[in-house]
């Protein structure tokens, strides 16, 4: 079955490009708005790119109602953002942190979720997240009207107690416990986890 993009109203690209290539990471960003209020929200068309310059990709669709999401609309202004980790604990929080509000309400206050200052952005990381990387934008990039891709360099990692060993920076398997992106409203754990041995036969054979 083969499927042409090009042919396919956008909504059947998405519907077969989110539920094909899962599970995807959950970048929450979180950002104050020009009014000092504390926004953030979900995005798993996001992934980490490169460590040396370290950055960190999101892209970006509009509202429902066709505005620029808040979120987006914060970077553009400050240039800076800070994407937070979310992990079982926080994932309800993370989810309902989607629903669409006015800027002039916090998904903060929404959620019960605490505002924490960051050292190198001028926004707030979420103090209960697992880990929150601080970034500056390093450019934007406009695919038509309804996709913007930000390329972040990551500047600062937060890390929740117990989750990175100082020393080695190895991060603890047992203490920390991403969830990620399916599609629609379905989310994975990563409780399953598993090794493979070293040089196997056949095609994917590495020397
Ligand atoms: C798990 C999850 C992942 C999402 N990923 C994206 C995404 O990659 N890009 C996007 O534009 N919206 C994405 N959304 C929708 C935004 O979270 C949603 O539009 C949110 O209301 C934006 O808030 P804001 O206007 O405060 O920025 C996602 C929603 C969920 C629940």
């Amino acid at each position: 079955m083969d499927f042409e993009l090009a042919r396919l109203p956008a909504l059947e690209r998405y519907k077969l490009i989110i539920g094909l290539v899962i599970p995807r990471p959950i970048g929450w960003v979180s950002t104050w708005n020009d009014n000092g209020v504390a926004n953030c929200a979900p995005f798993s068309f996001f992934n980490a790119i490169s460590e040396d310059p370290p950055l960190c990709i999101l892209s970006f669709n509009r509202r429902s109602d066709g505005a620029m999401k808040h979120t987006l609309k914060n970077i553009h202004r400050t240039g800076e953002y800070v994407v937070n980790l979310a992990d079982e604990s926080t994932a309800n929080a993370m989810h309902v942190s989607s629903f669409e509000i006015p800027e002039t309400e916090s998904e903060f206050a929404k959620t019960g979720l605490t505002p924490a200052p960051a050292k190198m952005v001028k926004h707030p990381r979420i103090a209960e997240a697992a880990a929150s990387l601080e970034c500056k934008v390093e450019r934007i990039i406009e695919f038509g009207p309804e996709r913007e891709l930000v390329i972040g360099e990551i500047l600062l990692i937060h890390a929740r107690e117990g989750i990175v060993d100082p020393e080695t920076k190895r991060v603890s398997e047992e203490n920390y416990r991403p969830v990620g992106r399916l599609f629609a409203n379905r989310y994975c754990t990563t409780r399953q986890r598993f090794d493979l041995p070293g040089a196997l036969p056949g095609p994917c054979a590495t020397e």
